[in-house]
């Protein structure tokens, strides 16, 4: 069979590829620590599943929704968006769907013509370039001149004519880095001058530890954020990967476009998942505090551990999101693997520690390490990679 030169030009998810490696050794037994997964280590709070059983129950989830959500949880993250942002959004500016993956695969797809030109900060999340290209334009990677963000000017070395979108993902994964207001706002700027259309990935923007001060592109004034649509999601606040709902927030004639888009792909979101996500955004919130602050806990122990181990650096401690992104350059001389691809495979096959190189996120000497997962279990994984390193 032929397939598509569309499909024989994406990369698959090497975060996937690693972590069912990882989930085969274990299956033969070995005891395998997998720090490569990115979503919680939290159940979903049971009330949310609660009100997605009751929903089942009273037969609310037999039919089709409309293809962008149903009107009233549309309604609820309206509200919530403009309650955390002071901006004047309705139901006609959302539009809800399957992951906030699906949600920037569609927006790729209403938005970008072939040829396009998308800029994507290093390090970036492993599936924004694909979607780009399964669109036909052409993600264009732009690294940061010094640390882990993007500056206007680093940004201006990148952009030409076709220049039409940038993708902001802040915290950031892989390397939990959080742009600061005055940041944001100089890019916002740059990006508004140009009328180049900036996608703010929030997805993490409830996991912000130690007393971080986090701003949206929505929270700055209305000539920047009439550029900016928003992407979010209920995954990693509620841990409620599985449910998959994300959603997008913008102008009501792009909400209209991604609604006929939808309807022709997934049609909507699974009503089930829906009345959980309306349960999610209206019950009570301490769920999501909780879980944040074991997060938090989990950073502030583990950062100077994993600091120690030899040949790793962490460049600035993750402000956000739950992943470490140390810079193993040293450790890769150390143990003479070439690429920390290498490393990461030999540390899985030797250690049973499943983490995932930097490649994937367009950072050869860097490893991802997530800790959404036990505190102790994360301890025992750094000891394995201590005693990886110096063997
Ligand atoms: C930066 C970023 N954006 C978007 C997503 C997609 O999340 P979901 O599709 O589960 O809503 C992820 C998931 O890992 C992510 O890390």
């Amino acid at each position: 069979m032929k397939l598509s030169k569309r499909i024989q030009a994406v990369t698959p998810s090497a975060t996937m590829a690693l972590s069912s490696r990882a989930k085969e050794l274990a299956k033969q037994g070995k005891d395998v620590i997998n720090l490569s997964i990115g979503e919680p280590d939290f159940n979903t709070p049971s009330f949310i599943g609660q009100a997605a059983i009751e929903a089942i129950n009273e037969n609310l989830t037999d039919s089709y929704t409309p293809a962008g959500g149903l009107p009233e949880l549309k309604q609820k993250i309206a509200e919530r968006i403009n309650s955390e942002h002071k901006t004047i959004f309705s139901s006609q500016n959302i539009a809800v769907t399957t992951g906030a993956k699906y949600a920037l695969y569609a927006l790729a797809q209403v938005l970008l013509n072939p040829g396009d030109e998308v800029l994507i900060p290093l390090p970036y999340w492993v599936s924004y370039g694909e979607q780009v290209k399964l669109a036909g334009a052409k993600p264009i990677f732009v690294k940061p001149e010094k640390g882990l963000k993007v500056t206007p000017a680093d940004l201006q070395n990148y952009t030409h004519n076709s220049t039409k979108m940038l993708i902001i993902n802040s915290p950031n994964n892989p390397s939990g880095q959080v742009y600061t207001k005055a940041e944001l706002i100089a890019i916002g700027k740059w990006a508004a001058e140009r009328q180049i259309t900036i996608i703010a990935d929030d997805i993490y923007g409830k996991l912000i530890y130690n007393q971080t001060q986090f701003t949206s592109l929505l929270d700055l004034d209305d000539d920047i954020r009439q550029n900016v649509i928003l992407i979010d999601g209920l995954s990693k606040t509620y841990a409620m990967t599985g449910w998959r709902v994300g959603y997008i927030a913008g102008d009501s004639n792009l909400i209209t476009a991604l609604n006929s888009f939808l309807s022709h792909s997934t049609s909507n979101l699974s009503a089930v998942s829906q009345y959980a996500a309306l349960a999610a955004l209206t019950g009570e919130q301490a769920c999501v505090e909780n879980m944040r602050q074991e997060y938090e806990k989990r950073l502030n122990i583990l950062a100077p551990l994993l600091d120690g181990v030899e040949g790793f650096k962490l460049i600035e401690k993750p402000q956000g999101a739950f992943y470490f992104f140390p810079d193993i350059s040293e450790a890769l001389k150390l143990t003479g693997y070439k690429t920390a691809n290498d490393f990461a495979l030999a540390l899985l096959e030797k250690e049973g520690v499943a983490t995932v190189p930097g490649e994937a996120f367009g950072y050869p000497e860097h490893l991802r390490i997530s800790y959404a997962a036990d505190l102790d279990r994360i301890k025992e994984a750094i000891n394995r990679m201590k005693k990886f390193v110096n063997k």
